[in-house]
């Protein structure tokens, strides 16, 4: 397996292909797909940073504009201290493996979520990353990580609550619009799908105000087994949903 992002310019999408603008992906699996191997859970974590990397190089070849990856949930501090230490050195070792290769692919990374309880030196890459690939133009891969709904909703209020304690605001302007912005997605789109691998079907404070009217796909492989033919698979499933958003069904040209 390759242990570097290689993309496959030459390979062309499938026409008649829906694809979606932005995905998020819930990256399940990985301690489940090292234990039916004998190995141990850090093992599948290595193997979902691989799956990561085809993630990227499809998203890229097949025109996807946003791709939104959980990596780091704020409630898997719960996690043993090992294991939440190893998570951390594969995000070093992701961005030391593959920062040149994504600015080569005019990939724009931002790192979604709480930024209290990393280190100075985490803090430090993950701006350096940011800065390094703000310019890029091609997919915007957006990593959550210490990322937790809650948290960031949470978080939003407290911004809006200074605002209006400052008196920049009135309660009475307070629109979504002010919500979203207060958002770590802020000018983002919202995903249109967001996949789950594993078989576990719940959204694990993903996205909640993100993905209110995202299509929701569950796939039954582990994370570290994802590959082509499953994101083919949700692909096929998301141009069978029909998207109302609220609205009746608009009949098929
Ligand atoms: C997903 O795989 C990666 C993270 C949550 C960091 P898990 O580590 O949750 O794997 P399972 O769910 O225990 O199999
Ligand atoms: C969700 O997976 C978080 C990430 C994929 C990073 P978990 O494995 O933490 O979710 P639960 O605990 O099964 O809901
Ligand atoms: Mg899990």
């Amino acid at each position: 397996m390759s242990s570097d992002l290689a993309i496959a310019h030459q390979s062309s999408p499938r026409p008649g292909l829906k694809i979606p603008g932005h995905i998020g992906v819930i990256m399940d699996g990985n301690g489940r797909w090292a234990k039916a191997r004998g190995k141990p859970r850090t093992e599948g974590h290595i193997e979902g940073v691989n799956a990561l990397r085809r993630m990227v190089e499809l998203c890229i070849r097949y025109g996807v504009g946003h791709l939104t990856v959980f990596s780091f949930s704020s409630e898997n501090w719960a996690r043993p201290r090992d294991e939440i230490n190893f998570i951390f050195s594969l995000l070093r070792r992701f961005v030391a493996s593959d920062l040149q290769k994504l600015i080569a692919h005019n990939v724009r990374v931002r790192i979604i979520g709480a930024r209290e309880g990393l280190d100075d030196s985490l803090r430090r890459l993950i701006e350096d990353v940011e800065a390094k690939t703000a310019r890029n133009t091609g997919l915007n891969l957006h990593v959550a990580f210490n990322y937790g709904s809650k948290a960031e909703i949470t978080e939003a209020v407290r911004h809006i609550a200074r605002a209006v304690a400052a008196g920049e605001l009135l309660p009475a302007e307070i629109n979504e619009g002010t919500v979203e912005r207060a958002l770590y997605t802020s000018g983002i789109p919202d995903p249109d799908v967001i996949i789950r691998t594993s078989g576990e079907q719940r959204v694990s404070n993903f996205l909640l105000w993100q993905g209110a009217y995202s299509e929701l796909v569950f796939v039954e492989d582990n994370w570290p087994d994802f590959d082509e033919h499953t994101f083919l698979r949700v692909l096929d499933e998301y141009a069978m949903r029909e998207r109302r958003f609220g609205g009746v069904e608009v009949a098929r040209q």
